[in-house]
């Protein structure tokens, strides 16, 4: 039997990244869950920060920002990221991180085996939420873990039990496993 509960957005599971930005010499990376694919041709994301914290502003005035994927080994700094403000403390020096030649003011984690670099189409702005419709202009992934099982990247989830999770089995394989529902009809 199901319960009418208050209105959430009980989606799972919800990935965990860093937002990176990068203004002169001083990088900031925020942890967000409110992150999800648009597309893949065009290739956009969309990714919601709250008005408030020390990311949005640059993001708004760039236009221009990473995100990293997470391993497990990053965990307690991907958490003290989504709980300290860049304005009160600098974040510059948790993740060893480089740029790239066409997109300078863009920082990339070395150690996430995957950066997007994302620049932003279009901002709407619901009550204190900015949300950031993206084009990924460039992605670059850890050439080991390509083509491998999500188990092997150990990527970090999160649920709205307030719960860090990483992936588990693969149960199948897409736009396979509805054959076999076809072929039992
Ligand atoms: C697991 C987790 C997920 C979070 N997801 C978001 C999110 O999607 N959007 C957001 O605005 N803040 C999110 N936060 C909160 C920000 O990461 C946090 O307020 C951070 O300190 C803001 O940093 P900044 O001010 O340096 O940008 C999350 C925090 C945690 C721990």
């Amino acid at each position: 039997m199901k319960k009418e509960v208050k209105p959430i957005p009980f989606l799972y599971p919800i990935p965990i990244v860093l937002l990176g930005v990068k203004i002169e010499q001083r990088v900031n990376f925020t942890t967000i869950g409110d992150v999800a694919v648009m597309g893949l041709n065009p290739p956009l994301i969309v990714v919601s920060l709250h008005e408030n914290h020390f990311s949005t502003q640059w993001v708004r005035t760039i236009k221009q920002f990473s995100i990293n994927l997470p391993v497990q080994e990053m965990l307690s700094r991907v958490d003290f990221c989504g709980m300290v403000s860049g304005k009160d403390e600098d974040k510059s020096n948790i993740f060893q991180w480089n740029t790239t030649p066409l997109y300078p003011n863009v920082p990339l984690i070395e150690e996430s085996p995957a950066n997007l670099i994302c620049t932003v189409l279009q901002e709407v702005q619901v009550e204190k939420r900015c949300i950031f419709i993206s084009n990924i202009v460039q992605t670059w992934l850890e050439e080991d873990l390509i083509d491998k099982s999500l188990n092997q990247w150990s990527p970090i989830a999160y649920g709205l039990d307030n719960r860090y999770y990483t992936i588990g089995e693969v149960i199948g394989t897409g736009y396979k496993e509805g054959q076999k529902w076809k072929l039992k009809a």
